[in-house]
């Protein structure tokens, strides 16, 4: 058994993570609610198809950005992890990927909408820096340009000292196309949190192991996936500090009302 187990990056490059991606991405747009409507909805109601580009920041492997595009709208994604970008840009070569840090970035334009879906905004694990990335987003905004994202409201019983030891196994995977031996089947394993309520930062070890067709463990990757939860109200400030207007907060992707322990979906606006 091969064990390549990195605490640094979450989306390694060849990694069993990285290539399995979009396959869990499914899985939970399938239990849970689906982003996709909400940001392709957005993008046809705020820019549509003759009406400037899409931002998506943190756009992992373009999932997003392509469901987009489909619809003829421009859009452009950036994301700091070189791994992600390279399926982005081979599944979906037309569209135009940037490597950056959104918490630090100038593309020298501006843009009508910048979503950051699926909790992006929630990986940067530093408040200052989360802001830094708001400030950002808001100096690429045409004025009357909005900002649409959603992350996990916490749940404060995941936030204690103490962490949280409950091992969480997804259903078996088949092996992504071009990784892993033939016939092998992938297994995802969420094991133990660790939280720190000083920083808010939570820390989660997953286990991604390639099962070989006799049932044996043939490699085995670990990697740390490092989350940072916001509370409603430091949002709504981070929001207001970095000069956004027109702030609304809801529970989902439907537009219900704010509610504890569920998602945040947020939408601010620059000043005309
Ligand atoms: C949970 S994934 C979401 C990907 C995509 N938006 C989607 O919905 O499938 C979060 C992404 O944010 C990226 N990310 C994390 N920190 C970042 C940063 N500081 N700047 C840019 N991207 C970042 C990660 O590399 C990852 O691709």
């Amino acid at each position: 058994m091969t064990d390549s187990s990195n605490h640094d990056e979450f989306y390694p490059v060849g990694g069993l993570n990285t290539a399995s991606y979009d396959l869990r991405a499914d899985l939970d747009r399938k239990i849970f609610e689906d982003p996709i409507p909400f940001y392709t909805n957005i993008a046809s109601q705020v820019v549509g198809p003759n009406g400037g580009t899409v931002l998506e920041l943190g756009c992992g492997t373009g999932r997003i950005a392509a469901a987009i595009a489909k619809l003829g709208i421009a859009v452009e994604g950036l994301d700091l992890s070189e791994a992600m970008l390279a399926q982005a840009r081979t599944n979906y070569p037309e569209l135009t990927w940037h490597h950056a840090n959104m918490c630090d970035f100038d593309l020298g334009r501006s843009f009508g909408l910048i979503i950051i879906p699926f909790r992006g905004l929630q990986e940067v694990t530093d408040a200052h820096d989360q802001r830094r990335a708001l400030e950002c987003a808001f100096a690429h905004l045409k004025p009357g340009g909005v900002i649409a994202f959603d992350l996990i409201d916490p749940d404060l019983r995941y936030c204690l000292p103490e962490g949280d030891a409950e091992v969480v196994e997804l259903p078996i995977f088949p092996m992504p196309d071009g990784i892993g031996k033939a016939g092998s089947r992938l297994r995802i394993t969420a094991m133990e949190r660790t939280n720190d309520p000083l920083t808010q930062r939570f820390d989660e070890h997953w286990r991604f192991e390639e099962i070989g067709v006799d049932g044996d463990v043939i490699r085995r990757e670990d990697a740390w996936h490092h989350l940072r939860w916001v509370h409603r109200s430091e949002m709504r400030l981070m929001l207001e500090l970095c000069g956004f207007v027109s702030i609304s907060e809801f529970s989902d992707f439907k537009g219900n009302p704010p509610r504890y322990a569920t998602n945040q979906v947020w939408m601010a606006k620059r000043p005309d």
